[in-house]
């Protein structure tokens, strides 16, 4: 076998034909068959590399298939795992692409032409996408097949990662040939696996109620996430994944996908009826068409996947730190986030300068790090209905300007940061009366509104232009550390002047790139703002925002309870540090529980945390208890942020929660315990922890007893309900929280 130069991950066999990709503890196989289409052969926990894999790589025929042609009878594509399927040559399942030429036909016939290698994976130019910016932790397999009928050429890449058991994949598609062709579907990942023995797990829910687990069995047929919502949607998130029937979070084998991009995607798995899947992932072909001219290209977001043999908790790890190291903008990727507190829940629309210091004052004695003021700061923005556009102080409400305000709070020595909402529009807005143009509508059809708002037209260069100046320039008069950028409402009306009727189908891609434009711009021109993106909470929570934005308002729903499931469910894909997460008033706005300022904070540590809190109105007590909230957050925010997270009991299956943290050098852990609901005369309730070194000694904070990790993760440790110290207790309240701190003795 020869093998990529540096890394040595890519071994492919002597004749040429056979592509070995490897990572830690997994392979992924596939070869050129004899009519130089590719067949894919494995994907999953790592085998020895061989020359050829005779029986994987073996398949039959059956009646009432297809045979490729009359010369290729043995071949009948409905009977072969493929790499990037077409459709109409007798593999009838869904297609990985869709290409239309000039006569009309979608029949394409993609051949095998050759490979490169190159190590160092480099980011690609309109989207968001991985990288490796050393250029030694990862190695690019290019595969190029083209139907020479019309010269498509098709180019797979494959980019592997072997730290993180991450590959990374896209495709190009080049029209090499004389006339013009539509391309109406193109995914970014095809996957086809030999059986169907899978429980697909998404994360699906709606604005309050984001990313909750659904895990049910594979049946025949198509089984799909998506949106259609221009935007990656609170309703399904794209990360997704496939485990066998027994897999937990501490062990059996699971497969993570993820696409990074903001807009409409389409995820979906088809089993068919010889019990295989095909698994897809890539923008939604509803909605999409691109014409290719001649010599011109497209290219489709990165999608990712990656495998663990160990279980969902050791997924989620090694997805945390893949994201982090090729992801997320590196100068904020390893950097402790600042401690927030956010005005909205305090003062929703009704600010005055006076108002705004004093919380911002009260913050900083506390021991806030960050200031944000949320909507309402500009235009004459007194309600939701108006101002979208116009960012300019609000000189009537704030009458010595939006800079003062952030020169008074970085006197106080705190950082500065404001909301926007760049991509949109109000009608009652002095942008809408110079440019009314520039929103997004039919001609001669009633625009569709929410929110009282409209959405600006993206594919419109001017309109970047004009944001990136108005933007920049508050950032310059503040000298702004961080922008909350929030997206309120989904796309209706579909259409841009910009683009010929015969291209209108890409508005929706080239909206995206629009916006990616924008922040590319902004993150480039301020290295040092950061970003937060949102869309009512925690709508747009996808890759192709973390590229830009490292954190993410996770939800609106700021109740501890609620946020434990919505926790949980985004913490699969993301990891902690892109999770913002605040401490609010109880009782809660949106659901109305009420729970104490422990069990708030508690949950709110497992992120970036922050206050969403009128922490003017505090009485003494809490006041102190907040202040000793901040000031431990700051001694364990590195393992917040940046430790190993581990799920130990779900608040999808049980009435206790359990989550963990652990330090990368396991000599620091934080365990939280949550009752979801009252215990009457309570049993002993045992948690085990979990990544800790089976040899070190550890204290609990509050005990008074050495442990062996062993003893912690295998006996582990009796939580005594509140109070037991007096006498029986008869019962434990709900929503109680216990953390357990966990230091190692060092002698
Ligand atoms: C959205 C966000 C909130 C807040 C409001 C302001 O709903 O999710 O956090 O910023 O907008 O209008």
């Amino acid at each position: 076998m020869k093998v990529g130069e540096e890394i040595m991950s890519i071994h492919i066999s002597n004749d040429e034909r056979l592509f070995h990709i490897e990572t830690k503890n997994s392979s992924y196989v596939f070869r050129v068959l004899e009519n130089q289409q590719l067949q894919h052969l494995y994907y999953g926990k790592r085998i020895h590399v061989k020359e050829n894999y005779g029986n994987l790589a073996s398949y039959q025929t059956r009646g009432f298939e297809v045979a490729y042609t009359a010369t290729e009878e043995q071949i009948q594509l409905s009977m072969i795992q493929n790499e990037y399927a077409s459709y109409g040559k007798g593999d009838f399942r869904h297609p990985a692409y869709q290409v239309q030429d000039a006569t009309g036909s979608r029949i394409t016939e993609l051949k095998y032409q050759g490979y490169t290698l190159s190590t160092g994976k480099k980011r690609l130019e309109i989207l968001p996408s991985t990288f490796d910016d050393e250029g030694d932790r990862s190695e690019v397999l290019t595969i190029t097949l083209k139907d020479d009928l019309i010269g498509l050429v098709v180019k797979l890449n494959y980019t592997v990662f072997p730290d993180q058991n991450v590959i990374v994949r896209n495709v190009e598609f080049i029209n090499e040939g004389p006339s013009d062709l539509k391309l109406l579907k193109a995914m970014s990942l095809q996957l086809d696996l030999s059986d169907d023995e899978f429980d697909f797990i998404h994360f699906s829910g709606a604005w309050l109620r984001e990313r909750q687990l659904y895990r049910t069995a594979l049946r025949p047929g198509l089984q799909s996430i998506d949106s259609l919502r221009y935007s990656s949607s609170p309703q399904n998130n794209p990360f997704f994944m496939l485990s066998r029937k027994n897999t937990t979070e501490e062990s059996g084998e699971v497969y993570g996908f993820n696409l990074v991009y903001s807009g409409n995607f389409q995820n979906s798995i088809e089993v068919d009826h010889f019990s295989t899947t095909r698994v897809l992932v890539g923008m939604n072909p509803v909605e999409f068409e691109y014409l290719l001219e001649p010599k011109k290209s497209f290219i489709t977001p990165e999608a990712i996947m990656s495998y663990s043999a160990q279980g969902m908790n050791a997924l989620s790890q090694q997805l945390a730190i893949f994201y982090r190291e090729h992801l997320v903008n590196p100068r904020f990727a390893k950097r402790p986030r600042p401690i927030v507190l956010n005005s909205w829940e305090t003062m929703y629309f009704n600010l005055t300068t006076d108002k705004v210091l004093e919380l911002a004052r009260c913050g900083q004695r506390l021991g806030v790090e960050l200031f944000v003021l949320d909507d309402g700061w500009f235009g004459h923005r007194e309600g939701d209905n108006s101002s979208l556009g116009d960012w300019t102080t609000d000189y009537r409400r704030l009458p010595k300007g939006i800079s003062y305000i952030a020169d008074e709070i970085h006197k106080m020595g705190m950082q500065f940061g404001l909301w926007f909402e760049p991509e949109m529009i109000s009608i009652d807005s002095e942008l809408y009366c110079t440019h009314p143009e520039w929103m997004i509508s039919t001609p001669h059809r009633k625009p569709s509104v929410g929110r009282h708002q409209y959405v600006l037209d993206f594919t419109n260069q001017e309109v970047i232009d004009y944001l990136f100046e108005a933007i920049s320039s508050i950032i310059q008069e503040t000298k702004l550390e961080y922008i909350k950028w929030d997206y309120n409402r989904h796309i209706t009306d579909a259409f841009t002047a910009t683009l010929l009727p015969t291209k209108q189908m890409e508005f929706g891609h080239r909206y995206i790139l629009g916006v990616y434009q924008l922040l590319e711009r902004l993150t480039k021109a301020y290295p040092e703002v950061l970003f937060e993106s949102c869309s009512s909470g925690g709508g747009r929570f996808d890759l192709g925002m973390m590229y830009y934005a490292p954190q993410a308002w996770t939800s609106d729903d700021t109740d501890p309870i609620e946020r434990l499931k919505i926790q949980h469910g985004t913490s699969y894909g993301y990891s902690l540090s892109m999770m913002s997460a605040h401490v609010s008033a109880s009782p809660n706005e949106q659901s109305g529980r009420r729970t104490s300022l422990d069990t708030r904070a508690a949950v709110a540590y497992f992120g970036v945390f922050g206050y969403e809190l009128d922490v003017t109105a505090l009485e003494a007590v809490e006041a102190e208890k907040v202040k000793e909230q901040i000031h431990f957050y700051k001694k364990y925010r590195e393992v917040f942020q940046y430790g190993n997270f581990y799920r130990i009991r779900s608040p999808f299956e049980d009435d206790v929660v359990d989550w963990q943290v652990v330090s990368s050098d396991k000599s620091t852990s934080i365990l939280l315990h949550t009752s979801l609901i009252s215990h009457l005369n309570p049993g002993y309730s045992l948690v085990k922890f979990c990544g800790l070194d089976e040899d070190k000694r550890y204290t609990i904070a509050g005990m008074d007893e050495e442990f062996f990790g062993d003893e912690l993760m295998n006996a582990g440790i009796k939580i005594i309900p509140e109070g037991a110290e007096n006498g029986p207790v008869i019962s434990t309240p709900e929503y109680q929280s216990h953390l357990l701190i966990v230091e190692e003795i060092k002698d």
